[in-house]
Protein backbone atom coordinates (compact mmCIF):
# COMPACT_ATOMS: atom_id res chain seq x y z
CA UNK A 1 0.00 0.00 0.00
CA UNK A 2 1.26 3.59 -0.89
CA UNK A 3 0.48 6.98 -0.40
CA UNK A 4 -0.28 8.95 2.62
CA UNK A 5 -3.72 8.21 4.73
CA UNK A 6 -5.03 11.43 2.76
CA UNK A 7 -5.42 9.70 -0.60
CA UNK A 8 -7.14 6.62 0.87
CA UNK A 9 -9.94 5.46 -0.42
CA UNK A 10 -11.91 3.27 2.17
CA UNK A 11 -15.22 1.16 0.86
CA UNK A 12 -17.61 0.71 3.90
CA UNK A 13 -19.99 -1.43 2.12
CA UNK A 14 -23.27 -2.50 4.30
CA UNK A 15 -25.91 -4.68 4.29
CA UNK A 16 -28.86 -3.28 5.42
CA UNK A 17 -32.62 -4.45 6.08
CA UNK A 18 -34.41 -1.72 7.28
CA UNK A 19 -31.60 1.45 7.25
CA UNK A 20 -30.27 0.81 11.29
CA UNK A 21 -26.83 -0.93 10.20
CA UNK A 22 -26.55 1.77 6.99
CA UNK A 23 -26.93 4.66 9.22
CA UNK A 24 -23.99 3.15 11.02
CA UNK A 25 -22.05 2.48 8.10
CA UNK A 26 -23.18 6.39 7.30
CA UNK A 27 -21.67 7.06 10.92
CA UNK A 28 -18.25 5.14 10.22
CA UNK A 29 -18.10 7.25 6.80
CA UNK A 30 -18.29 10.42 8.18
CA UNK A 31 -16.13 9.84 10.63
CA UNK A 32 -13.32 8.15 8.78
CA UNK A 33 -13.68 11.42 6.22
CA UNK A 34 -13.15 13.36 9.66
CA UNK A 35 -9.74 11.70 9.70
CA UNK A 36 -9.02 12.55 6.02
CA UNK A 37 -9.54 9.28 4.41
CA UNK A 38 -11.81 8.97 1.76
CA UNK A 39 -14.50 7.10 2.64
CA UNK A 40 -17.64 5.89 0.32
CA UNK A 41 -20.68 3.93 1.21
CA UNK A 42 -22.09 1.23 -1.24
CA UNK A 43 -24.14 -1.34 -0.77
CA UNK A 44 -22.91 -5.05 -1.67
CA UNK A 45 -24.83 -4.95 -4.79
CA UNK A 46 -23.35 -1.74 -6.09
CA UNK A 47 -19.79 -2.46 -6.07
CA UNK A 48 -18.31 -3.74 -9.02
CA UNK A 49 -14.63 -3.20 -8.56
CA UNK A 50 -12.31 -2.83 -5.51
CA UNK A 51 -9.11 -1.76 -7.49
CA UNK A 52 -9.60 1.53 -6.81
CA UNK A 53 -9.67 1.10 -2.88
CA UNK A 54 -6.89 1.15 -0.45
CA UNK A 55 -9.26 -0.66 2.82
CA UNK A 56 -12.55 -2.15 3.29
CA UNK A 57 -15.23 -1.69 5.83
CA UNK A 58 -17.76 -4.71 6.02
CA UNK A 59 -21.21 -4.25 7.74
CA UNK A 60 -24.12 -6.65 8.21
CA UNK A 61 -27.32 -6.36 9.69
CA UNK A 62 -27.84 -9.65 11.96
CA UNK A 63 -31.29 -11.49 10.82
CA UNK A 64 -31.75 -15.50 13.02
CA UNK A 65 -28.12 -15.13 14.25
CA UNK A 66 -26.58 -14.81 10.74
CA UNK A 67 -25.12 -11.90 8.46
CA UNK A 68 -27.43 -10.68 5.40
CA UNK A 69 -26.83 -13.10 2.59
CA UNK A 70 -25.58 -10.24 0.08
CA UNK A 71 -23.13 -9.58 2.38
CA UNK A 72 -22.10 -12.75 2.63
CA UNK A 73 -22.07 -13.16 -1.06
CA UNK A 74 -20.35 -10.03 -1.41
CA UNK A 75 -17.24 -11.45 0.79
CA UNK A 76 -17.57 -15.27 -1.36
CA UNK A 77 -16.89 -13.26 -4.71
CA UNK A 78 -14.06 -10.96 -3.44
CA UNK A 79 -12.42 -12.90 -1.06
CA UNK A 80 -9.14 -13.29 -2.54
CA UNK A 81 -8.99 -9.02 -2.99
CA UNK A 82 -10.43 -8.90 0.25
CA UNK A 83 -7.38 -10.82 2.17
CA UNK A 84 -4.71 -8.46 0.19
CA UNK A 85 -5.92 -5.70 2.37
CA UNK A 86 -6.77 -4.51 5.38
CA UNK A 87 -10.07 -5.09 6.23
CA UNK A 88 -12.19 -4.26 9.03
CA UNK A 89 -15.91 -6.16 10.15
CA UNK A 90 -19.27 -4.93 12.08
CA UNK A 91 -22.27 -6.71 13.26
CA UNK A 92 -25.23 -4.88 13.78
CA UNK A 93 -28.08 -6.59 15.35
CA UNK A 94 -28.77 -6.68 19.80
CA UNK A 95 -31.45 -5.12 21.03
CA UNK A 96 -31.45 -3.46 24.42
CA UNK A 97 -29.27 -6.23 25.76
CA UNK A 98 -26.98 -3.46 27.65
CA UNK A 99 -23.21 -3.96 27.00
CA UNK A 100 -22.55 -5.80 24.03
CA UNK A 101 -19.23 -6.44 24.73
CA UNK A 102 -19.82 -9.66 26.29
CA UNK A 103 -22.37 -11.20 23.03
CA UNK A 104 -20.67 -13.69 21.15
CA UNK A 105 -20.40 -12.65 17.20
CA UNK A 106 -22.21 -15.34 15.05
CA UNK A 107 -20.00 -18.09 13.40
CA UNK A 108 -20.30 -17.09 10.33
CA UNK A 109 -18.98 -13.50 11.07
CA UNK A 110 -16.30 -14.96 12.77
CA UNK A 111 -15.44 -17.51 9.70
CA UNK A 112 -15.14 -14.39 7.45
CA UNK A 113 -13.12 -12.33 9.93
CA UNK A 114 -10.99 -15.04 10.07
CA UNK A 115 -11.26 -15.94 6.58
CA UNK A 116 -10.37 -12.34 5.25
CA UNK A 117 -7.78 -11.52 7.83
CA UNK A 118 -10.24 -8.90 9.24
CA UNK A 119 -7.77 -6.48 11.32
CA UNK A 120 -10.55 -6.03 13.53
CA UNK A 121 -14.39 -7.12 14.12
CA UNK A 122 -17.11 -5.27 16.61
CA UNK A 123 -20.61 -5.97 17.13
CA UNK A 124 -22.82 -2.93 17.96
CA UNK A 125 -26.26 -2.77 18.90
CA UNK A 126 -29.30 -2.27 16.37
CA UNK A 127 -32.45 -0.23 16.17
CA UNK A 128 -35.99 -2.38 15.52
CA UNK A 129 -39.00 -0.12 14.62
CA UNK A 130 -41.75 -2.04 14.44
CA UNK A 131 -43.49 0.05 11.53
CA UNK A 132 -40.85 -1.64 9.35
CA UNK A 133 -40.97 -5.21 9.69
CA UNK A 134 -43.24 -7.40 7.62
CA UNK A 135 -46.03 -9.34 10.04
CA UNK A 136 -43.72 -12.80 9.89
CA UNK A 137 -41.14 -10.55 11.29
CA UNK A 138 -43.17 -8.66 14.22
CA UNK A 139 -44.87 -12.48 15.14
CA UNK A 140 -40.96 -13.68 15.89
CA UNK A 141 -40.21 -10.32 17.61
CA UNK A 142 -43.04 -10.91 19.73
CA UNK A 143 -42.28 -14.61 20.45
CA UNK A 144 -38.65 -14.02 21.60
CA UNK A 145 -39.94 -10.93 23.38
CA UNK A 146 -37.66 -8.52 21.94
CA UNK A 147 -38.27 -4.66 22.52
CA UNK A 148 -38.73 -1.85 20.46
CA UNK A 149 -36.54 0.96 20.08
CA UNK A 150 -33.36 2.87 18.58
CA UNK A 151 -30.15 1.00 20.66
CA UNK A 152 -27.48 2.21 18.55
CA UNK A 153 -24.43 3.51 20.09
CA UNK A 154 -23.27 6.44 17.82
CA UNK A 155 -20.35 7.10 20.05
CA UNK A 156 -19.04 3.45 20.40
CA UNK A 157 -19.11 3.29 15.80
CA UNK A 158 -17.32 6.52 15.87
CA UNK A 159 -14.71 6.01 18.18
CA UNK A 160 -14.69 2.41 16.45
CA UNK A 161 -13.81 4.88 12.95
CA UNK A 162 -11.39 6.60 14.67
CA UNK A 163 -9.08 3.55 15.65
CA UNK A 164 -9.58 2.22 11.93
CA UNK A 165 -8.04 5.39 11.07
CA UNK A 166 -5.41 5.02 13.36
CA UNK A 167 -4.78 1.51 12.22
CA UNK A 168 -4.79 2.48 8.68
CA UNK A 169 -2.51 5.67 9.42
CA UNK A 170 0.41 3.04 11.19
CA UNK A 171 -0.61 0.04 8.05
CA UNK A 172 0.55 2.54 5.40
C1 LIG B 1 -36.85 -11.22 12.35
C2 LIG B 1 -35.65 -10.60 13.05
C3 LIG B 1 -34.60 -11.40 13.46
C4 LIG B 1 -33.49 -10.84 14.12
N1 LIG B 1 -32.47 -11.65 14.52
C5 LIG B 1 -31.40 -11.12 15.19
C6 LIG B 1 -30.31 -11.94 15.63
O1 LIG B 1 -30.28 -13.14 15.43
N2 LIG B 1 -29.29 -11.35 16.31
C7 LIG B 1 -29.27 -10.00 16.57
O2 LIG B 1 -28.33 -9.52 17.20
N3 LIG B 1 -30.27 -9.19 16.12
C8 LIG B 1 -31.34 -9.71 15.45
N4 LIG B 1 -32.36 -8.90 15.00
C9 LIG B 1 -32.26 -7.46 15.22
C10 LIG B 1 -31.75 -6.73 13.98
O3 LIG B 1 -30.47 -7.18 13.65
C11 LIG B 1 -31.72 -5.22 14.27
O4 LIG B 1 -33.07 -4.78 14.29
C12 LIG B 1 -30.89 -4.46 13.26
O5 LIG B 1 -30.58 -3.18 13.77
C13 LIG B 1 -31.60 -4.33 11.93
O6 LIG B 1 -30.72 -3.70 11.03
P1 LIG B 1 -31.20 -3.15 9.62
O7 LIG B 1 -32.26 -2.07 9.89
O8 LIG B 1 -29.97 -2.58 9.02
O9 LIG B 1 -31.76 -4.29 8.85
C14 LIG B 1 -33.45 -9.44 14.35
C15 LIG B 1 -34.51 -8.65 13.90
C16 LIG B 1 -35.61 -9.19 13.27
C17 LIG B 1 -36.73 -8.31 12.83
Amino acid sequence: MEGTIDSMRVLVCVASKHGATLGLGHVVARRLGEHDLQPQVRLPAAVTDLDEYHAVVLGSALYANRMMPTLTAFAHRWGEALAAMPTYLFNSGPLDLGPVNDLPLPKDSRDLAARIGARDVQLFAGRLLPNDLRASERAVMRMIGARAGDFRDFKAVAAWADAIAQDLATAL
